[in-house]
């Protein structure tokens, strides 16, 4: 059985996958009304992919004989600024996300702890395709034709990797 608390604790971990899911979400409408059908997608794919993170949480809490409690998700930005923008601020997020799983980790028992190893993993495989991602916007410094190539390439690859997280 989990602990009040920690059952709490989870289900606030499930609420920001929930937003994160939406943040995405957001961002890939920003980049659809913005021209950059390939970043659009990569960002849906990230949405589906923080979905899925949300439900492994839902799913632990009721395996543990927990009580899942779905609070509001806030809303998320719609206006983001350009695409190394739309990047920084999604780093920022993921490295928000591993501070919170730490914290969570800190506060868990051991089967959590097991549990939660698996997204501690995951947040650095995040931050690192992330931070690649601002690195190369970086480089491409506002260029209309680099821009439209990384956006031919993140359209590609997502396509291909079937909605796997690599860049
Ligand atoms: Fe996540
Ligand atoms: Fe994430």
């Amino acid at each position: 059985m989990l602990t009040p608390e920690l059952e709490q604790a989870l289900n606030d971990q499930l609420n920001r996958e929930s937003y994160s899911s939406y943040l995405y979400l957001s961002m890939a409408a920003h980049f659809d009304g913005a021209g950059f059908p390939g970043f659009a997608s990569w960002m849906r794919a990230q949405a589906d992919e923080e979905h899925v993170h949300a439900m492994k949480f839902f799913d632990f809490v009721n395996d543990r004989g927990g009580r899942v409690r779905l609070q509001a998700i806030a809303e998320p930005p719609a206006e983001f600024g350009t695409p190394l923008q739309v990047f920084e601020a999604s780093l920022e997020h993921e490295r928000f996300i591993t501070r919170s799983i730490e914290t969570l980790y800190e506060q868990a028992d051991r089967s959590t702890q097991a549990f939660l190893a698996w997204f501690l993993t995951e947040q650095v495989e995040e931050e690192k395709t992330v931070g690649e991602l601002v690195d190369a916007f970086r480089l491409a410094a506002g260029s209309g034709p680099a821009l439209l190539l990384l956006d031919r390439e993140l359209g590609a690859r997502r396509a291909a990797g079937g909605g796997e997280a690599e860049v």
